[in-house]
């Protein structure tokens, strides 16, 4: 039997409770959401070929002796020896898994060249199918005389069938030596922002209906070694002045995906950053000591927080307008750290907590900060809220669904930062989007005080995956939601404002429930999870609620292991349709439901 009055509110849902979370992990920026489609383009790895067309004869390798900029002091060095306009020498670029190929879109590229001729060396650049070797979009540039200078280009596609088995052919007519670095190409982005992002993923984002974006990391924020921490000032300027870094997740980061883009990023979705600040731990268990050695870092943190939100009147407010955002972002909690429960050293996570908390305390009273493990602190350095990590297997998730049911209410707020139901690869199967609604029925229900919670992580190229179970898959050209992904969408876009009075009396194994209502619209959103192999047979008893038919979204698979992938990215999607609600209500098995019910 299961009995909502919604006429008796329980606690207000938190406004902010569900958001985004990602790092630079599964090429989640390079070679996904940041819309650059060349791979490698500070020539730190693979994805160069050297191109010999006929006769052509040419030599490639880095120069360590020259670049355009201090940040980035080498570069790709073009040696030809022989070329001609029938035979043309020089490099092609395979993207990240391939590259995309839209029909009538305008491309903006940008590079820096330096020639050891005394004329105009022209190099042209080309579109080109990998398959057919037809020319889709092709322009010059001309490359002058003397040092590195900056050039722009743009390619035009007209009518093809969009594919991503192409490449970008960077070729010239005769010989001589010819230096490249910072090679970039953006197909159209999302709200036509430069330096942007890919519309597909920044669509996906939007459908979520998310409050807030934790950045930049995760692992990300830490770094492996304390030299390979997130250092936001070496993200930010112009891109000839990022010199890139590496991720954890072991592959190279340019940071053309720098701190003022995850701004960007929250501003084109209207949410909030939860901005996490490097505190001085690596990946390897190495901690700066806390005292004189921290105090750089706490710096770097005060000066992070005036990037992000002082007025231009500040240092790093200014700085933050030459880059091209006066306007400061708005801007609650702040993460000191990321997962210190992994610091092994006694009391050195409260000590460094407590350094930079009493810091931001002191310059900037009006923001809440958040603690990634417990900490034993003077009480001006409290924290606001807890960060909480849970990784599980769907049976492990639904047994901790009620995890936070008995949790003190007058206690620290509790902001789950990661979670996910794990079982598919590269995304979650159905198996996982049971678990992830059943474990968001318990989100929902304790959103006194969880105040924020988001799924992590968020983003997968399926080609180069570092970590499975992502909610988003995508290659080159496509993405694809996991069902564990229109869960969430389902879950956040039919959520109240109120969680209401429920009770619920002999309920079978694997059921779950959340029920809360929007006051102004007067809908009652009752959420159903039934994640066994049974209908739930239902006796619904709603007080306050209007009699008769009702919306219901429905999402539903035959097994566990069904999903979604690139290839059948639709196998699994909500299903609309209205329903009667009656007092025997039946929930079929392996099946989550949201049900909109008006209120009398
Ligand atoms: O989300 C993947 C990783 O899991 C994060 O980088 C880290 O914080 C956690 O251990």
């Amino acid at each position: 039997k299961l009995e909502i009055d919604t006429t008796k509110a329980v606690h207000p849902v938190s406004p902010m409770l569900y958001g985004l979370m990602t790092e630079e992990i599964n090429h989640s920026y390079e070679g996904g959401l940041y819309a650059q489609v060349l791979g490698n383009h500070t020539f730190r790895g693979a994805n160069w070929e050297l191109v010999r067309n006929g006769n052509a004869k040419a030599e490639v390798e880095i120069d360590k002796t020259t670049g355009p900029s201090p940040a980035l002091p080498t570069s790709e060095k073009l040696s030809v020896k022989q070329a001609s306009p029938a035979n043309e020498a020089g490099l092609s670029n395979t993207g990240n898994w391939g590259i995309p190929a839209y029909a009538h879109s305008l491309y903006h590229g940008e590079l820096y060249a330096k020639t050891d001729l005394d004329s105009t060396l022209p190099l042209r650049v080309q579109l080109i199918d990998d398959d057919t070797g037809a020319v889709l979009a092709s322009t010059t540039v001309n490359v002058s005389p003397g040092g590195w200078q900056r050039y722009e280009y743009k390619l035009t596609t007209s009518n093809l069938v969009p594919s991503s088995t192409n490449h970008v052919e960077f070729t010239v007519a005769r010989s001589g030596t010819l230096w490249l670095q910072m090679v970039t190409l953006f197909p159209p982005t999302y709200n036509n922002r430069p330096n942007g992002n890919r519309i597909d993923l920044m669509e996906k984002m939007a459908a979520m209906h998310p409050h807030f974006l934790r950045l930049p990391g995760g692992n990300y924020l830490e770094g492996d070694t304390l030299n390979d921490w997130y250092d936001w000032r070496k993200t930010i300027g112009p891109l000839v002045d990022r010199p890139g870094h590496p991720s954890p997740w072991r592959y190279w980061s340019t940071d053309g995906f720098g701190l003022l883009e995850f701004m960007d990023w929250c501003e084109d979705l209207h949410i909030e950053p939860v901005l996490a600040v490097y505190a001085g731990y690596a990946l390897q268990h190495q901690v700066v000591q806390p005292g004189k050695d921290l105090e750089p870092y706490v710096q770097t943190a005060l000066d992070e927080v005036e990037y992000v939100a002082g007025d231009v009147s500040t240092k790093w407010g200014a700085e933050r307008a030459k880059d091209g955002h006066p306007k400061p972002f708005p801007l609650t909690y702040i993460e000191i750290g990321n997962e210190d429960f992994f610091d092994k050293v006694p009391g050195s996570y409260s000590a460094r907590f407590e350094q930079f908390a009493l810091a931001l305390r002191k310059k900037y009273p009006q923001y809440k900060l958040i603690a990634t493990n417990k900490v034993t602190v003077s009480r001006s350095a409290e924290p606001d809220v807890l960060d909480d990590h849970y990784y599980k297997s769907p049976a492990a998730m639904f047994d901790i669904v009620h995890q936070y049911d008995d949790a003190p209410r007058n206690g620290m707020k509790i902001f789950v930062g990661e979670w996910a139901t794990r079982s598919g690869s590269p995304t979650p199967d159905f198996g996982d989007a049971l678990g992830d609604a059943a474990w968001m029925t318990g989100l929902e229900r304790n959103s006194d005080v969880i105040v924020m919670a988001s799924y992590a992580p968020l983003l997968v190229n399926v080609h180069g995956m570092q970590w499975s179970t992502d909610l988003i898959g995508y290659d080159a050209l496509q993405s694809y939601g996991s069902p564990s992904y229109y869960a969430q969408c389902l879950f956040a876009e039919h959520l109240g404002d109120q969680v209401v009075n429920s009770s619920i009396d002999g309920a079978a194994d694997k059921f779950f429930y959340s029920a809360t209502v929007s006051t102004e619209s007067k809908i009652l959103h009752l959420k159903l999870v039934n994640a066994s192999n049974l209908q739930q047979d239902l006796d619904l008893n709603l007080l306050g609620a209007r009699a008769g038919v009702a919306k219901l979204y429905s999402l539903h698979a035959g097994s566990y292991q069904a999903t979604n992938s690139i290839t059948k990215p639709e196998a699994i999607m909500p299903v609309e349709s209205t329903v009667k609600i009656t007092r025997q209500y039946t929930v079929p098995a392996y099946t989550i439901q949201i049900v909109d019910i008006p209120l009398k």
